[in-house]
């Protein structure tokens, strides 16, 4: 089994080394047994995040040589401007040290205290913006999304009828936006399909209210949209792009993703009066409007990546790559949710892991015997991830509790690959013979998965 070759060719290679048994022991310890806390110098292969460490092009490097660290007027802010003007076509641009800056700024602008945010699927830092000023977050995905194996095409789909029920009962006028996430990393990095797009479109439009798009993976959206959609597989994926953001009123983007920067996001929309607003409140949290926190040289690297994002060899490499590690664990009958996401493999941890209670948080658990296993960093996307509910202070358990393998952009060979498949294979076996979970030590307050320690139960 294989999958299309890379279309480039590596010109800069960094070392990596396999740490021993005892190492990996003493440094899961150490990390409170959170993969997040790891050195990455204890790490073999890291799969904890596709952000910020994807594999920059020679052509992104060559921008950031020739940038332009001007603290005003910087040409390469109005480089980046420009593309995501062609790219993305909305006429105002903010930009951003990185997504949640562009999250920050945006929900100071639209949020009061009694908001109601509907969203497909939330995800961290976007719903704890909106809950800081004040919102209450409402997940309006459709009910396929909550279940790892409903093999459903489009399962970041909006509920229309959710949707059309929660304007109902809480007013048009208490709902800023729509928050409309492509893809769904929650969900396991699921898209939304057009016609889904427009339907969320066509309802808004008749009350009044707008759609905010996150575009972190929006061009691996549209990947999926060409493959899987009816009517667009003749469509390029920059048009299909350009299609989506044309149904929505704005975009926050954390660059770190699609466009393979380090770091850097925007923040884009249609109406001249948030654009004032944003660019007000960016000189307060970012930078100046025209640098929003990121160097010269991160404006030139994300208006080239933007370029490299859409073109088709690209990200068929990449989704394809993804589908391959998936496949090795499906063949193995290792639990993966359905159907294989744009960014990551994402495992069931309760199917995995049976014997341990969701209290013991059983995706935490998995992350650190893989670890153990092999090196191989992931992360947890459950209850760990989730957080307490604000009103009632008790744990969140999604209906998901996934360990996440994410994959970085031109990052990671085959044989990278083959290895992470085998380790999960073999934890996967031993799985029911794991019987003891995880317990907090020490739990932060906000996005308690980054900074939480533990200890075995
Ligand atoms: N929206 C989505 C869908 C994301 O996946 C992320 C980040 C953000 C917003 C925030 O952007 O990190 O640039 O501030 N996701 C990373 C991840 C952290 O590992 O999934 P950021």
């Amino acid at each position: 089994q294989r999958y299309p070759a890379e279309p480039w060719r590596i010109k800069m290679v960094e070392p990596i080394t396999i740490p021993t048994r005892e190492e990996r022991e003493h440094a899961i310890r150490n990390a409170g047994y959170n993969t997040c806390l790891l050195r990455s110098e204890d790490v073999y292969i890291d799969l904890y995040t596709d952000s910020g460490i994807n594999a920059m092009s020679d052509r992104q490097w060559a921008a950031m040589m020739t940038a332009d660290e001007a603290y005003a007027g910087s040409s390469s802010f109005y480089r980046l401007e420009a593309a995501v003007q062609e790219y993305y076509g909305y006429p105002h641009v903010v930009p951003v040290h990185q997504g949640r800056g562009a999250e920050n700024i945006l929900s100071r602008s639209l949020i009061r205290p009694g908001s109601h945010i509907p969203g497909n699927m939330y995800f961290t830092t976007t719903r704890i913006h909106q809950e800081l000023n004040g919102g209450t977050f409402h997940d309006v995905i459709i009910s396929e999304a909550h279940d790892p194996f409903s093999d459903h095409p489009f399962k970041g789909n909006v509920d229309i009828d959710a949707l059309e029920n929660l304007i109902q009962e809480v007013g048009a006028d208490a709902i800023p936006y729509v928050s409309v996430a492509a893809t769904v990393n929650l969900a396991g990095g699921q898209p939304i399909s057009l016609a889904n797009l427009a339907e969320v479109r066509e309802l808004t439009n008749r009350y009044g209210i707008s759609i905010i798009l996150d575009a972190a993976r929006a061009v691996e959206n549209a990947w999926f949209i060409k493959q899987r959609e009816p009517g667009w597989s003749g469509h390029s994926v920059a048009q299909i792009l350009k299609e989506m953001c044309a149904l929505t009123d704005g975009a926050a983007m954390s660059a770190k993703k699609d466009s393979y920067a380090n770091v850097g996001g925007w923040l884009a929309m249609r109406d001249p009066e948030l654009a004032e607003k944003a660019r007000n409140l960016v000189v307060v949290y970012e930078g100046l409007h025209t640098y929003g926190g990121m160097a010269g040289r991160d404006l030139a690297a994300v208006a080239q990546g933007i370029v490299d994002s859409v073109q088709e060899d690209n990200i068929r490499a990449r989704v394809e790559q993804v589908a391959y590690l998936a496949g090795c664990l499906q063949d193995a009958g290792v639990p993966v949710v359905q159907p294989v996401g744009g960014h990551a493999v994402f495992l069931d941890a309760t199917a995995v892991l049976p014997e341990i209670p969701r209290a013991e948080f059983p995706a935490q658990t998995l992350a650190a015997v893989l670890y153990l296993d092999s090196g191989i960093r992931s992360i947890e996307r459950g209850a760990v991830s989730a957080g307490r509910d604000p009103a009632t202070g008790e744990n969140r358990y999604p209906k998901l509790e996934l360990v996440r393998l994410t994959i970085p952009r031109r990052v990671y060979t085959q044989s990278h690959m083959d290895i992470v498949a085998d380790s999960v294979i073999r934890v996967a076996k031993q799985g029911k013979a794991i019987t003891n979970g995880l317990r907090f030590v020490h739990e932060p307050e906000a996005l308690r998965f980054f900074q939480g320690r533990f200890e075995p139960v």
